[in-house]
């Protein structure tokens, strides 16, 4: 139901604490392109008021059935039948509960019982509230009729307590929403990621690093899972969060990276190598610090052994996608790489144009040919290859 480019929604506030963060979340809302039209009830006016949604939001706030400015006069058809969605944030206990019995007693519950789009829901109360036998069985009639609950998240409350119940925070509400709309296509789907850099010991204190930041494997790994896929990714150190439900394993080295991918490879659909993986390790790292000297220093290295073109010379490989970073010579350099390792897909870009960005341009290199990604978020480079994979697959 939700799988349709939201460009147009109605945000509902009902009256709890958290209607102070729909501040945030239209002015992020407008900010991501989305027209948003806010509707409040009457007591959502007691916690922000109209004239700060209107101010973010750049259109007059609803709140009454009985608008006479509507030309047909009924705000309610006329509101919901020009949305895409509508989300509701913060829900309140009562709020959810009208929502269950089909009650429309004003413009915002109205609206929810006439609409024809998806209806979304960001619960915010009290964790006592949010425990209760009522809200509980009200939360899942409303997952039955089709309702999608976002939240709520645990944490400290308004009133003083700790628990779940607290609205989810503005940013993580957006991703939700854009991850509620993305096609279920890799839906069993069993997806291996590698990401980030590695750390090849030189001494204790010492190493050979590179500066890739791991946000396009972390982006793979969060929209793969988002489109359905079980996914688990393995990352070298990195300063990004941890993308949510998927499982993570930590490494440091090429060679544990290998470890941690050989160990986890049985049973994957796609393995998509989007690490910095070292070429070279030092061949004997001292166990002990290496002490300054007025002598010049030699550090033999060695090849890394290459984790991808191990794993796509499996008798049964999984899906091989590797990346090309080049900083020249693009195309040639990255179609003698997917020869080389023999590889369905990979996926070139230049070095100076991604490498620590938050967006990225890449051209994708098949069977088929070449097929450019323009610059983009790296979320939305991930999604657009996640789509050629699950298309090649198909
Ligand atoms: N790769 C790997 N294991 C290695 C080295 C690289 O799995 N030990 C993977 C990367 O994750 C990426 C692809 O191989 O998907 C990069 O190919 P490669 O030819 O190794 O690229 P570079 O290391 O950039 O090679 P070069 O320095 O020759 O350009």
């Amino acid at each position: 139901m939700h799988k349709q480019v939201i460009r147009k929604l109605v945000l509902g506030i009902t009256g709890g604490i958290a209607a102070y963060k729909a501040a945030e979340l239209v002015r992020l809302l407008v900010k991501n392109g989305i027209d948003v039209q806010v509707v409040m009830t009457e007591a959502a006016h007691h916690f922000i008021t109209p004239v700060t949604m209107q101010a973010l939001s750049g259109k007059r706030v609803f709140t009454d059935m009985w608008d006479a400015s509507i030309p047909n006069g009924m705000p309610h058809i006329e509101l919901s039948r020009a949305a895409d969605a509508i989300l509701i944030a913060p829900a309140s206990a009562d709020f959810l509960a009208k929502l269950v019995h089909g009650n429309a007693d004003d413009l915002l519950s109205t609206l929810c019982l006439a609409r024809e789009c998806p209806l979304m829901v960001a619960p915010a109360m009290n964790r006592q509230m949010w425990e209760n036998p009522a809200t509980q069985r009200n939360i899942q009639q409303l997952k039955t009729d089709g309702v999608t609950i976002l939240g709520p998240d645990s944490g400290e409350q308004a009133c003083g307590e700790t628990g779940l119940g607290r609205m989810s925070e503005p940013e993580d509400l957006l991703d939700m929403l854009s991850a509620s709309q993305q096609p279920g296509i890799l839906a069993g789907k069993r997806i291996l990621v590698t990401a980030g850099p590695t750390v090849e010991a030189i001494d204790p204190v010492r190493a050979i690093t590179n500066l890739s930041s791991g946000k396009m494997g972390y982006c793979i790994a969060q929209a793969a899972r988002e489109m359905g896929a079980e996914v688990t990714l393995v990352s070298g150190p990195t300063r990004l969060d941890k993308p949510k439900s998927v499982s993570v394993i930590d490494v440091l080295s090429a060679q544990q990276m290998l470890d941690a991918v050989m160990q986890h490879i049985d049973g994957q659909d796609i393995f998509i190598s989007v690490a910095a993986v070292a070429d070279y390790q030092p061949a004997s790292p001292s166990t002990q610090k290496i002490k300054k000297s007025e002598q010049s220093l030699t550090l033999e290295l060695k090849p890394t052994q290459d984790i991808l073109a191990t794993v796509a010379s499996l008798p049964a490989p999984p899906f091989c996608v590797g990346f090309a970073a080049e900083s020249k010579n693009l195309l040639q350099y990255a179609k003698a790489k997917r020869r080389k390792k023999q590889l369905p897909l990979l996926v070139a870009n230049l070095v100076q144009e991604s490498m620590g960005q938050d967006d990225a341009s890449v051209v994708l290199l098949d069977d088929k040919g070449q097929h450019v990604l323009p610059r983009a978020a790296k979320l939305e480079i991930a999604r657009s290859l996640l789509k050629h994979i699950a298309a090649i697959l198909k």
